[in-house]
């Protein structure tokens, strides 16, 4: 589903400096995966996150995502890919704080065009599914940080994603939600959703099938 060669990203700084934040990541997850990349604070987790993500370009290497060379899209063409292929997950839930559950869900569908009747009935149906049946008209205020992330699983999930990234999705919780957060993971997973997750947890990087090692930018053999 995702092979990487050689990616590069290199963050510019001053005049004619910049800081290679990748540098020369080959990489290959095949389809119902489940990936935990892990490694030291600032090696480039984020970042390759974001580039297989479609959020940003590598500027050197190449990104094959189904097969498809999306390393030379143009912002339109990234940005309208991501839309209905990928799904993501923020440490911080990233929710709008004055709409309710079933709203931040129904969103990535309203930008795709889908028919707002159509979208709220389906953002329910995600919420029912990541156990918050009864809280759809909840604001993010009124739910717990649990509740908040599943709210964010179930926003990932709104376009039908063959992809989900999740950039330290426990990292904000106590270790018994994480651990139930990452059970929902992994049951999605299970149902064939591919999975790419950063985080810092040796327990939960465990429990993904696989654990994919980055520093300085590189991955760890
Ligand atoms: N927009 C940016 N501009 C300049 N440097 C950046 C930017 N984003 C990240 N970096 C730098 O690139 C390196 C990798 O960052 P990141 O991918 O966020 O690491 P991680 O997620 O592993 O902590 C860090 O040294 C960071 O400071
Ligand atoms: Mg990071």
């Amino acid at each position: 589903m995702i092979k990487c060669e050689n990616l590069q990203k290199t963050y510019p700084l001053k005049k004619g400096q910049g800081y290679q934040a990748l540098s020369g990541i080959d990489l290959e997850i095949g389809r119902g995966e489940f990936a935990a990349v892990t490694g030291p604070s600032g090696c480039g987790k984020s970042t390759l996150l974001n580039i297989l993500g479609l959020l940003d370009n590598p500027d050197g290497g190449r990104y094959l995502l189904e097969g498809r060379d999306v390393s030379r899209f143009d912002d339109a063409e990234r940005s309208d890919l991501r839309l209905r292929t990928v799904g993501f997950v923020f440490q911080s839930f990233n929710l709008l704080p004055r709409f309710s559950a079933a709203e931040n869900v129904r969103l990535p569908m309203l930008y795709r065009g889908v028919p707002k009747e159509e979208a709220a009935e389906r953002a329910r149906a995600l919420l029912e599914k990541v156990g918050l049946k009864g809280k759809a008209d909840n604001t993010p205020l009124e739910l717990s940080g649990g509740e908040r992330q599943r709210v964010g699983i179930a926003r990932a999930l709104a376009n039908d994603p063959v992809l989900l990234l999740a950039d330290e999705p426990t990292g904000n919780l106590d270790s018994r939600t994480g651990l139930e957060v990452m059970d929902l993971l992994r049951s999605l997973n299970a149902a064939g959703l591919t999975i790419l997750m950063v985080t810092h947890d040796l327990n939960l990087a465990r429990a993904a099938g696989r654990t994919i090692k980055v520093r300085d930018g590189r991955i760890e053999p």
